[in-house]
């Protein structure tokens, strides 16, 4: 199947032409497809159709092993009955609008601040697809930001000061900071995990810089100072240039790498309208190891 790919943005994101992912079964289709994401990091695909049960199916033919230690896993049963496929939406079981104080919406609604899936896990998050279920009739974008052209603009000064450092991912540190402490039996099944602050990842030799509202604190350094860092980083990283906003439509799949970019959803009014997706997360695990279910 020949695919072409329109950009969205000058530096990365591609609207995929029409395909059924659904049935996407090829092994060589979907190598195209991976390839694709390591030039683009963002692939919009349009008008798809999943159960729950096919787009995990989906994601483990496309990726392999799935990310199931979520946040959401640790404060309430998955509306979908599998902690792999993550409810990114502001109701609960019964279909109804979450309450303002609900603790699964204090929870989701910090998505909106930059972030990567699942960098406080070891295997960090690889790819994320997002599908959109239920659409409300207000914008309710998400924004992403382009890593791999964010470490390029920095001088080289930065480049040598950074280059070596890690840091401590943790999902306990970035909601306290937003003013949600998950309980301590809670805070013990998300124990944060740490990685290198520039990342090479294995499918593109360009560095990319590996950052997240969940980075605590640079290792080798004081903590405020490494704060500090992160936080000029993360300035840096999300000027306008290096920014696309996907306007949702229904049935959109959004497929990103978080090694090479970092996400956040945009405020609309959630205690009026419904927002309904469903989101998968792979591993990244050295794809020689990673068994991929066809
Ligand atoms: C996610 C996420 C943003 C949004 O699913 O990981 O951050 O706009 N979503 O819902
Ligand atoms: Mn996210």
């Amino acid at each position: 199947m020949s695919l072409s790919f329109k950009r969205i943005h000058p530096d990365f994101g591609a609207e995929v032409s029409a395909i059924d992912l659904n049935q996407t079964y090829d092994e060589q289709t979907l190598q195209e497809l991976r390839d694709a994401m390591a030039q683009y990091s963002v692939l919009v695909f349009r008008d798809q159709h999943f159960s729950a049960q096919e787009q995990l199916d989906f994601a483990k033919r496309m990726d392999g092993e799935l990310h199931a230690k979520t946040s959401s896993s640790v404060l309430a049963k998955n509306r979908y009955g599998n902690e792999a496929l993550t409810d990114i939406s502001n109701v609960g079981q019964d279909g109804d609008i979450l309450g303002a104080e609900d603790r699964r919406r204090m929870n989701g609604i910090s998505n909106r601040i930059w972030h990567t899936d699942a960098s406080f896990e070891d295997p960090a998050g690889r790819y994320s697809m997002l599908y959109a279920r239920n659409i409300p009739p207000v914008r309710a974008d998400t924004e992403f930001a382009d890593m791999r052209a964010a470490y390029d603009a920095l001088d080289d000064e930065t480049k040598r000061t950074i280059e070596g450092l890690h840091v401590n991912h943790s999902i306990v540190y970035s909601r306290h900071t937003m003013g949600f402490d998950f309980s301590p039996e809670e805070s013990e099944r998300l124990p944060g995990a740490t990685h290198p602050l520039v990342k090479i990842c294995q499918d593109s030799p360009r560095k990319s810089l590996y950052l997240a509202s969940h980075a605590s604190r640079i290792i080798e350094w004081p903590i405020p100072e490494g704060r500090l860092l992160l936080k000029d980083l993360i300035e840096h990283a999300t000027q306008r240039k290096f920014v696309f906003s996907h306007e949702w439509r229904l049935n959109d799949l959004v497929i990103w790498d978080n090694r090479t970019t970092m996400h956040r959803a945009r405020p609309f009014d959630d205690k009026k309208y419904k927002r309904e997706l469903t989101r998968v997360t792979t591993l990244d695990l050295p794809r020689e190891k990673q068994a991929r279910v066809a």
